[in-house]
């Protein structure tokens, strides 16, 4: 199928960018993190240390539990892969994220990153973070989940995992708990040039090139399947 060939081709890149950057750990994104989805009340599994202190003042948006906060624009966060975490926290304080004009919501998350003061403080809060359990957002869009399914599998499914629990080893965020309108938004600046558009943006130019495969309606229907995933 012809539309399958953009996923091919970014993998191809992906695999070249993989093979010079030796930083980073080949390690799979285990699913036995993420297979305890549980109730947003239950206390996070790493309650001590600085991380959950650097999170205090990240509670107003993202929520006490990471679960987010559609009407603030704040995507759930909690469960995310801790080096996904930390690279956008690094990518917002450089600039490299939320740092386009007409970015709001980018915009007011851009001085939350400048706040924490160093790599460490980064760490450690992205380690809280991805400790949380991940939550399951409420549902604001409608869309045909069964379509979306097909659509997730054949264009996004090989990079952000079958059930989208994120990849480490490809450095793809978990998609399940961040929110409907924050996944829609979020494709929607990677296709206007909003977000991955830096030459330091890595990653985020390997999803900019994906985010142009689909559609305005294929999205709301992907998001519908991502939606029924959550709630599972
Ligand atoms: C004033 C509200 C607000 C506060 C406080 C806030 N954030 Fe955010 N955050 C946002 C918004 C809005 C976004 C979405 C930005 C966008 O649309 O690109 C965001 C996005 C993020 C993302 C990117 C998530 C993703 O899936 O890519 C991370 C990580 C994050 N915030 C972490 C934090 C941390 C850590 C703190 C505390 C140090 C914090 N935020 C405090 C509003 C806030
Ligand atoms: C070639 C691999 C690849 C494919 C295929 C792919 N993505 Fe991504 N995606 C990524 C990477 C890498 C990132 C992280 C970008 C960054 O670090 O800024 C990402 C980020 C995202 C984000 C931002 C999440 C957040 O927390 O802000 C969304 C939403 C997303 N992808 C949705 C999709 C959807 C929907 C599809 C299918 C239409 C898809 N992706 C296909 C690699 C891919």
């Amino acid at each position: 199928m012809l539309r399958n060939i953009p996923v091919y081709f970014a993998l191809a890149i992906l695999a070249v960018s993989c093979g010079g950057n030796s930083g980073d750990s080949g390690e799979t994104a285990s699913d036995d993190k993420d297979a305890a989805v549980t109730e947003a009340e239950s206390a996070p599994a790493v309650a001590e240390g600085n991380g959950r202190a650097l999170y205090a003042p990240c509670v107003t948006c993202h929520g006490a539990n990471g679960e987010g906060n559609m009407a603030l624009n704040a995507p759930g966060i909690a469960g995310q892969s801790e080096t996904y975490v930390a690279r956008q926290l690094w990518e917002f304080k450089k600039g490299l994220r939320g740092a386009e004009p007409g970015d709001l919501p980018g915009a007011q998350m851009r001085p939350m990153a400048m706040a924490l003061a160093d790599g460490e403080a980064i760490a450690d809060v992205a380690a809280y973070i991805a400790s949380m359990p991940a939550t399951t957002p409420p549902v604001t869009i409608e869309g045909d989940a069964d379509n979306g399914e097909r659509l997730y599998v054949s264009l996004c499914g090989a990079c952000h995992g079958g059930k989208a629990w994120g990849n480490e080893a490809l450095f793809t965020p978990r998609l399940t708990m961040l929110g409907d309108s924050y996944v829609v938004r979020q494709v929607k600046k990677f296709q206007e040039g909003m977000r991955g558009t830096h030459e330091d943006s890595t990653h985020g130019k390997q999803m900019a090139l994906m985010a142009k495969t689909v559609s305005d309606e294929e999205l709301n229907d992907i998001v519908a399947y991502l939606n029924a995933l959550a709630a599972e």
